[in-house]
């Protein structure tokens, strides 16, 4: 009987033991969720975001809709969520703009955008019925700029309809086009074109451009757009293979440079590109600012990624808007928007100093809403190779490395993040390290790093996931001296 008892005792003592751990594991990710939640990024307060929709500047502020589960944190079905802005970095949520109601849209409101028709939001969205066979090109109006009026399908493909989605509009030569992801018979990706007088009545021009057996099996988010009189067409294939350094993600997003006029067939001058370089960035979305900047946001995810932070109650997040352009040779460059350098609050600044060989330089202990702008001068230096590390201490396997390597002349991006499921993988992009200087522009938000190479020539973005005691930064040369300069600034964006 007492041993009975004993056995019962330590039964309760175990489970209450096992409670007790997952407890404390629960209330480590609690805190998390406090500090992966980014400051200056948008992300759902609660449930779970992908693509960024309906982009636009509209009587004063921008919009941005975005692919929204509030149900929970996995995808889920589809609704339009939607915040708006300023200065496209403090936002305001406001209640949903679009949910699954209409017989055509009863299984999810896809990607698609907006537009404005005389002084009127105008949504073009994709709705899905039919297990998601069914997938057909709809529009909603609003009177406010909150809420919408359903106005039903406006374009369906004569076919197959099950991979026909993502209508992207804008207005040119007197008419609406619009441009949607597609697949053909074959199974491989394609962009279709459409245009209409009205925005309700639809005619099919063709297609657009379409891939071949490299290029995937389903082209999503087309975006087609002028930039010096250059036409871009960015996609986000699915079913890429990985090709040495690149397409090392699941999923891809790049761009085409060609020329193209309404009634003319698009001819591409520029292959399939990527457009960033890091673990996470798909779905990109862009819109005109009302300067004229062509400002670029995309999903800071990919798709079946980890998603750490989906224990605490949200999941995704958008990159930080950036302005797109192109080189005179055909390759776009990336910036942060211009907004951003009004959120910088200086802290540290190095000038024009050397670290030796074997030496570190950290630069602070807690890099969590910051900016990192470093100049490294090649002209005095002797290093091999440059490392930057994102840790609790460089020598603890757990973090981020960036690794700067003039043998490969690439920049590495290491993150590995373990007691998470992030298993240790690194992404790479091509730099020229035969120029005098190397300029990284580094964000980290809460779970975010996005670095800017040479004002833009490059893009690596990535999510991260460091405790609060693993954001210590600092730099190190290899195999001999660096020269570098360094500003920090703390990014404070005030939530509306
Ligand atoms: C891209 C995508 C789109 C689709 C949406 C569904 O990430 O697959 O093609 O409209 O997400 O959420």
């Amino acid at each position: 009987m007492e041993c009975l008892l004993q056995k019962t005792e330590m039964k309760l003592l175990s489970t209450w033991l096992v409670l007790l751990i997952v407890n404390q594991a629960i209330s480590i990710l609690k805190t998390e969720e406090v500090t992966w939640h980014p400051t200056y990024h948008l992300a759902p307060p609660k449930g779970w975001i992908n693509d960024p929709n309906g982009l636009i500047y509209h009587n004063g502020c921008y919009h941005a809709f975005f692919q929204y589960n509030p149900e929970n944190n996995k995808e889920g079905t589809k609704y339009w969520g939607h915040a708006r802005s300023y200065d496209m970095l403090n936002w305001e949520y406001l209640p949903i703009a679009l949910s699954p109601s209409l017989e055509d849209d009863i299984n999810g409101i896809f990607s698609g955008s907006a537009v404005n028709i005389h002084g009127k939001l105008v949504l073009i969205y994709t709705g899905v019925s039919d297990n998601f066979n069914k997938q057909r090109q709809m529009v909603a109006i609003s009177s406010d700029d909150v809420n919408f009026e359903k106005r039903g399908v406006v374009i369906i493909k004569d076919k197959d309809e099950s991979n026909f989605r993502d209508p992207k509009a804008w207005f040119q030569n007197g008419s609406w086009w619009v441009v949607m992801g597609s697949q053909t018979t074959d199974k491989l990706g394609e962009v279709l074109l459409y245009s209409s007088n009205d925005f309700f009545n639809w005619t099919y021009q063709g297609v657009l451009a379409g891939g071949n057996e490299s290029l995937g099996y389903m082209w999503e988010c087309p975006d087609f757009f002028t930039i010096n009189g250059k036409q871009i067409l960015v996609v986000s294939p699915q079913g890429i293979k990985q090709d040495g350094f690149n397409y090392q993600n699941l999923y891809q997003t790049g761009y085409f440079v060609g020329d193209w006029e309404p009634g003319k067939n698009y001819t591409i001058k520029k292959g399939f590109t990527e457009i960033d370089h890091g673990h996470d960035f798909y779905a990109s979305q862009s819109f005109l600012a009302p300067d004229g900047r062509r400002i670029q946001i995309s999903w800071l995810d990919m798709w079946e990624s980890v998603f750490a932070e989906n224990v605490t109650g949200w999941s995704g997040m958008f990159t930080i808007p950036r302005e797109i352009s192109l080189t005179d040779s055909g390759d776009l460059l990336s910036k942060p928007i211009r907004e951003i350098l009004e959120k910088r609050n200086q802290n540290t600044d190095i000038f024009d100093t050397i670290i030796s060989s074997n030496q570190m330089l950290t630069l602070n202990n807690s890099v969590f809403s910051s900016e990192i702008l470093i100049e490294f001068n090649f002209l005095n230096s002797s290093c091999q190779a440059i490392q930057l590390f994102l840790k609790e201490e460089p020598t603890i396997d757990e973090g981020v490395v960036l690794y700067v390597d003039f043998e490969l002349n690439r920049l590495f991006m290491e993150r590995y993040y373990p007691k998470y499921g992030l298993d240790k993988s690194n992404r790479s992009v091509a730099i020229d390290l035969s120029l005098s200087k190397l300029s990284l522009d580094i964000f980290v938000d809460s779970s975010s790093i996005e670095v800017f190479v040479n004002d833009g020539v490059a893009v690596m973005s990535s999510r991260i996931y460091p405790n609060n005691n693993q954001r210590k930064f600092s730099v190190a040369p290899v195999n001999g001296y660096v020269n570098i300069s360094l500003i920090s600034y703390d990014i404070v964006v005030k939530n509306q």
